[in-house]
């Protein structure tokens, strides 16, 4: 095996030593400091390890549950460009999450433990994922605000400190930003085309805008898991940072497309060199983390039926690679 990870299965070895657990927490956290990259054979707190299972699984979940709203739109797309961009698109993020299991995996997790962590319903994922795609605008809704608010969150994560999951990081902002970038132009298209189309724009602007201010996470004060994160620099910026940040960037866009935010109390504050805006409605949050969303059952119930649909091809595969492995140790004989 090629990590000590994977020999331990998740198991902090016992230091032989009195004291010893103490001097590797102090240079573990002092290679953090010097930021150092944290490979997944180094020696590492296993609450560390816990952080990264849970954070890197949520998030490959969220790039394969993602799939799912927009995939819903690939036989409906207005032209055959469009439609095979947004092919492009679903299949980049099945990429991501094939990168991030992996990422997860060298921490001693199988990729079949934390699929069935999803698809019991037992693992959490991006709550931007259950509501619904209604109309064609709301894929460039989602390109331009949630794929918007996905690179706000992931650029500072290709700084953070375990090498894996930073390096796939890297890989998929890339992707991430083309990504924005179709969303936008879709919503470019409709804004400036038929007063119909400008309305579509703004509707679908309305139903993803709070939503997306929430998939940066409970704020700062509720968030039981930043400070030891911030620590480990597996977090670089703040929920609420990201947040300010990401309505800081995305108001002037929608001022380009002149469409408005469905916010009030939104207004630039001079002193502050920051945008306010009016208060996230976090029971709508814990209700959709909560599996009570529009689409949760939905979204779950889609991903097991895929995997049902999929078990003869596994089967078959599985039975090939046993027939060659027979024939090949007949012919060494
Ligand atoms: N949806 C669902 N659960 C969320 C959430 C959200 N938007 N925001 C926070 N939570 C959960 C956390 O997972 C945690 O639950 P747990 O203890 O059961 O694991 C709980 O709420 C408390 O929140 P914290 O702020 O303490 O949790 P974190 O420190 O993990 O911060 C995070 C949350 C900022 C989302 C962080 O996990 C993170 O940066 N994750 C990596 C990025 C990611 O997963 N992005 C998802 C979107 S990917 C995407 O959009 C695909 C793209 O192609 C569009």
């Amino acid at each position: 095996m090629y990590t000590q990870a994977l020999d331990t299965h998740g198991k902090e070895p016992v230091p032989p030593v009195a004291g010893e657990a103490d001097s590797h927490a102090a240079r573990f956290q002092a290679r953090i400091d010097e930021e150092e990259k944290i490979e997944p054979k180094d020696w590492m707190p296993e609450a560390y390890r816990q952080t990264l299972i849970r954070q890197i699984s949520q998030h490959a979940h969220s790039e394969i549950v993602g799939m799912l709203p927009e995939g819903n739109w690939i036989t409906r797309a207005p032209t055959l460009k469009r439609k095979a961009v947004l092919i492009a698109k679903v299949q980049d993020e099945g990429g991501h999450g094939m990168y991030l299991y992996s990422a997860a995996e060298t921490l001693g997790i199988s990729r079949a433990e934390m699929l069935e962590q999803l698809l019991s319903g037992a693992a959490k994922y991006s709550s931007i994922f259950n509501y619904p795609t209604l109309t064609w605008a709301d894929i460039g809704a989602i390109g331009w605000l949630v794929d918007g608010a996905a690179i706000m969150n992931q650029i500072p994560l290709c700084r953070c400190s375990f090498g894996p999951y930073s390096r796939a990081m890297i890989r998929i902002c890339k992707e991430e930003s083309f990504h924005q970038r179709q969303g936008f132009d879709i919503m470019i298209k409709l804004c400036q085309g038929r007063a119909e189309q400008k309305a579509m724009a703004q509707d679908a602007l309305n139903r993803w805008w709070w939503p997306s201010l929430m998939m940066f996470g409970p704020p700062d004060a509720d968030s039981v898991h930043s400070a030891q994160s911030a620590l480990w620099k597996i977090k670089i910026l703040s929920n609420d940072e990201l947040r300010q940040r990401f309505v800081d960037q995305t108001v002037p866009q929608a001022d380009y497309l002149g469409i408005k935010m469905p916010d009030p109390l939104l207004k630039w504050n001079e002193q502050r060199g920051h945008y306010d805006f009016g208060p996230i409605d976090w029971e709508e949050f814990h209700n959709v983390i909560k599996g009570n969303g529009p689409c949760n059952r939905d979204r779950l119930r889609t991903r097991v039926q895929a995997r049902e649909d999929g078990a003869w091809v596994r089967e078959a595969a599985l039975a090939y690679a046993e027939k060659r492995a027979a024939k090949a140790m007949k012919e060494a004989a």
